[in-house]
C-alpha cells in the first residue's frame, strides 16, 4: 500500500471579496520509507497542502489517501483517531503548551500507561533531551523546543511524519542536527517523511524534492545523490527561472 497519495487537490480560501486559491490540482505520491521535501516560494501552498494531507483542512475537490484510506470518507471522530494512529505532525510554529513540561508535551497525544512512559523516555534520550525533560517550553531554546515538537509527533509511533519548516527558526548547526535525525528516522525505522522547506540545505537530506508554484506542481527532482546544498539551490532556481521565462 502506498502510504500517501494526493490526487488533484483544490482548495480556495474565501477571504471576503478576494478569494485565494491556494491549491490548484496538486498531485503527490510518496512511497513507504521515502523522505520528500516540498519546496516553493512563500504563498505557493506548501502549508495548505500539508494541512490537507493531515486532514486538518477541508478541500474543495480531489482526494487524500493515507494507506489507501480516503480521508474525506471518515467521520470527524474516526479522522481524529486515524490521524493519531498514522500521522505525526510538526507544525510551522511548534505549538507546544507553555504550561506543560517538555515530557508532558511529548506525552500529550498518547494515552497514559507504562508503555507510554517507556516510549517518552526513549524519545527524550534519542533526542538528547533527558536533562531538560522537566523544563517548560519557555525555558528551552528554539532547537530544544523543536526536538520536543518532533518527539510529540513520534510518540504514537506514526508511519508517516509531516513537518512544516522544521528548521525554520533554528541556527544552522541545530537545523542540521534536526535534518540528520529525520534522515535517521527514515533510514533506520523506514518512516515516510514529508518536510516542507524553502531551504536547500534541508531539502538536500530528502530523497526527492517536489516543487510547488502558485498552488500547482511545477516539477520534481531526485536528491538521493546530491550532497551539496548549492546544487539543490541551483536546480530549484533554474526550475523557477524556466517557468518564469
Ligand atoms: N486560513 C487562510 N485564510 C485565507 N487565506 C489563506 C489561509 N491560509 C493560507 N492562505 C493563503 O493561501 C496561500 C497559500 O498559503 P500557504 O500558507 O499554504 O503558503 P506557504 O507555501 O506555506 O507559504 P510560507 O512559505 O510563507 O509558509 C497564500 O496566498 C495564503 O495567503
Ligand atoms: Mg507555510
Amino acid at each position: 500500500m502506498v502510504p500517501l497519495v494526493v490526487e488533484d487537490l483544490w482548495k480556495t480560501f474565501p477571504r471576503g471579496d478576494s478569494p485565494v486559491t491556494a491549491l490548484r490540482g496538486v498531485n503527490l505520491r510518496v512511497e513507504h520509507g521515502e523522505f520528500i521535501a516540498i519546496m516553493g516560494a512563500s504563498g505557493s501552498g506548501k502549508s495548505t497542502l500539508l494541512h490537507a494531507v493531515a486532514g486538518l483542512t477541508n478541500v474543495d475537490s480531489g482526494r487524500v489517501l493515507i494507506d489507501g484510506q480516503d480521508l474525506s470518507e471518515l467521520s470527524d471522530a474516526r479522522l481524529t483517531r486515524f490521524r493519531r494512529e498514522k500521522l505525526g505532525i510538526v507544525f510551522q510554529s511548534f505549538n507546544l503548551i507553555p504550561s506543560l513540561t517538555a515530557e508532558d508535551n511529548i506525552r500529550l497525544p498518547g494515552t497514559s500507561g507504562a508503555e507510554l512512559d517507556k516510549h517518552v523516555d526513549q524519545l527524550l534520550e534519542r533526542l538528547g533531551m533527558q536533562a531538560r525533560r522537566r523544563h517548560k517550553p519557555g525555558a528551552l531554546s528554539g532547537g530544544e523546543q523543536q526536538r520536543i515538537a518532533i518527539a510529540r509527533a513520534l510518540v504514537c509511533d506514526p508511519a508517516i511524519l509531516l513537518a512544516d519548516e522544521p528548521t525554520g527558526s533554528l541556527d544552522s548547526v541545530t537545523g542540521q542536527e534536526i535534518c540528520e535525525l529525520l534522515r535517521q528516522l527514515c533510514d533506520e525505522q523506514q518512516r515516510t517523511i514529508v518536510v516542507v522547506t524553502h531551504e536547500p540545505h534541508v531539502a538536500m537530506w530528502a530523497d526527492r524534492v517536489v516543487v510547488l508554484r502558485d498552488g500547482e506542481n511545477l516539477a520534481e527532482f531526485d536528491t538521493r545523490h546530491i550532497n551539496d546544498p548549492q546544487e539543490v539551490a541551483s536546480r530549484y532556481q533554474s526550475l523557477l527561472r524556466v517557468e518564469a521565462s
